[in-house]
């Protein structure tokens, strides 16, 4: 099975989980990359607050034709209670998806992921065939391997 993890991150946390499920399905990994919010506390303050007002930024994207893949896992930290705004460029271009997507957050704590899950949900034609979501303590205690791995697994058996 060829799967792809494609994810964005501005802090590297949701990078961890990235490579992980990328060394656990044997996957190929791709960032999304947008510069307008690298870097430190101005960045993060204007990510909040183009979040808050729903204003798009660009990105880039890797060239690859996603379709080309059995199943598309994207990862994405919660912004605002959202999915951060790159992930949501991405999906609003209506992107050539594989008809298994599947979906993994990270966020600081204090969102309800679902309300992030049921937002990409509404913007992908197919419904999510699993879902992860960690909060960014357990990325950093390095407590993740154990819903990983379930996730993995529920990606392999759903084969
Ligand atoms: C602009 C901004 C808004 C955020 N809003 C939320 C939020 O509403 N709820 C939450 O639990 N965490 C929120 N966070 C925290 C991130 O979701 C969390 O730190 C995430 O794991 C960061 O992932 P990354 O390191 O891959 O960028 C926010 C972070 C940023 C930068």
């Amino acid at each position: 099975m060829k799967t792809l993890i494609l994810f964005y991150s501005r802090t590297g946390t949701t990078q961890v989980i990235a490579n992980a499920l990328a060394t656990a399905l044997d996957a190929t990994i791709a960032r999304i990359e947008c510069p307008k919010y690298k870097g430190g506390w101005f960045r993060y303050l204007l990510a909040g607050y183009d979040s808050v007002k729903g204003r798009l930024p660009p990105i880039d994207v890797p060239d690859l034709v996603f379709r080309d893949y059995d199943a598309i896992i994207l990862g994405t930290p919660i912004w605002t209670s959202y999915p951060a705004l790159p992930m949501r460029s991405f999906l609003s271009g209506k992107p050539d998806l594989p008809d298994r997507v599947s979906l993994f957050l990270t966020y600081g704590g204090h969102s309800v992921p679902q309300k992030a899950e049921q937002f990409i949900s509404d913007l992908i034609p197919v419904n999510l065939e699993a879902t992860l979501n960690l909060g960014q303590k357990t990325v950093i205690d390095e407590a993740f391997s154990e819903p990983v791995a379930n996730f993995a697994q529920q990606l392999k058996s759903g084969h």
